[in-house]
């Protein structure tokens, strides 16, 4: 029998706690031993919750407790999860989170803390959500040179994007229907501006480096721009907007970017809707294969914390490797990946546009959209790009083309 304790009750802990609970007999036939939940840390005293005995407030009754074995981080943020995720592994126990904010920032530190005391750290659930994508970058995907990693990794912006194409609902209402419905938090910053994408591409380019891309070098565009005319211009070029998150191996080392993206519709990526996430793994010899599920909820990112808790008692006594080292990847500069533009600019600008762009600019047209020249750029770099935005009196906006 293996000993579990989760660390914070809140709605991925219970949920954890609620997995083993209702999938006792799958997961222990899968662990090949019973799992039995021995501990809850919290803050907070649960009166009338099942597991309301098990319940403690001191972190050291189950750091000092040998017979736990395995450790489910479910906290979120930095302090103190970082300092319990340390004692756990130093004390020998093995260790799986959800926490992305965390493992983008020390995950490789954590990974070599667990495999210098031969206990695993694994963190499924903090990218994708129910997604079993580290496992299979882990474990089926290891052979694979991967060339690239390109994901819509953030629930609540691409049902943001949804709504506004499909409904024609501006920004602004959709996020508050958002928040309304719980999708997105009241404080949306981190999702709606890139930076869970970041992190979580951060992660998965770290596991394709083998080494740790940090999430602060990532250069990252959320989504707080895109307006309802700009997917009126998508739709007339049968194209999707999503907010991509991608890593691409090049020569010089790896290419990181969260921005978002026009993606035409016959592109698997472009039909991937509402909160569901998408990250599609292009291997050397493999080729495409792309993990669709949901990027987030209580039971789909409760269950990808029980498969590690799983593999993590399969797996008692042995450090399960991973990936990741604390040295620092090459990340090759934004400046010299090269790719066409949407821009628009007023109608008036439609002369200086073609003097800077070049005159063979391909153009987008809207009959809806009056007083405005809105056209594609040629292939060029992001520098080119950016000097020749700069030599514009003024830009309604540009999005990147996939
Ligand atoms: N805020 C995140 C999202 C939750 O919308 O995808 C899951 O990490």
């Amino acid at each position: 029998m293996a000993k579990v304790a989760v660390l914070g009750y809140g709605t991925v802990g219970s949920g954890v706690v609620e997995v083993l609970d209702t999938n006792a007999a799958e997961v222990e036939k899968s662990a090949g031993e019973k799992i039995e939940l021995k501990y809850i840390l919290d803050l907070r005293d649960f009166p009338g919750d099942k597991h309301e005995s098990q319940v403690v407030h001191d972190i050291n009754v189950i750091l000092d407790d040998p017979e736990v074995d395995v450790i489910c981080e479910t906290m979120g943020g930095i302090e103190p999860a970082f300092t319990f995720e340390k004692q756990a592994l130093s004390k020998g126990k093995s260790v799986c989170t959800s926490n992305k904010e965390l493992v983008a920032a020390h995950g490789p530190e954590l990974v070599e803390l667990a495999k210098a005391n031969g206990v695993s750290y694994l963190f499924e659930a903090s990218v994708g959500g129910g997604i079993p994508v580290l496992r299979s970058l882990n474990d089926s995907l290891k052979h694979e040179k991967i060339d690239s990693i390109t994901g819509i990794l953030n629930g609540t912006t691409n049902y943001i994007l949804t709504k506004m194409d499909k409904e024609g609902i501006g920004f602004e209402t959709v996020l508050k229907q958002a928040q309304e419905k719980g999708y997105a938090e009241r404080n949306p910053e981190a999702d709606v501006e890139g930076y869970d994408a970041c992190r979580k591409i951060a992660i998965l380019s770290s596991l394709m480096s083998g080494k740790h891309v940090d999430y602060e070098d990532i250069y990252t565009e959320g989504i707080s721009k895109i307006n309802i005319q700009d997917f009126e211009y998508a739709r007339s070029l049968n194209m999707a907007i999503k907010l991509l998150a991608m890593c691409k191996r090049n020569e010089n080392g790896f290419f990181t970017i969260v921005a978002p993206f026009l993606i035409p519709y016959e592109n698997p990526l472009a039909n991937v809707n509402g909160v569901f996430n998408a990250i599609n793994v292009h291997g050397n010899m493999l080729g495409d294969v792309m993990f669709y599920g949901k990027g987030a909820g209580k039971n789909a990112t409760a269950s990808a914390v029980v498969a590690d808790v799983i593999d993590m008692v399969k797996h008692k006594g042995k450090h399960i490797e991973v990936n990741m080292k604390a040295e620092k990847a090459t990340l090759s500069p934004k400046d010299n990946a090269v790719r066409h533009f949407f821009v628009r600019v007023s109608a008036e600008l439609e002369d200086q546009a073609r003097e800077i762009f070049g005159s063979n600019l391909d153009v987008v047209k809207r009959n809806s959209i009056p007083n405005e020249f809105a056209f594609i750029t040629d292939s060029i770099s992001e520098k080119d790009f950016e000097e020749k935005l700069w030599k514009m009196d003024s830009v309604k906006g540009y999005i990147r083309l996939y």
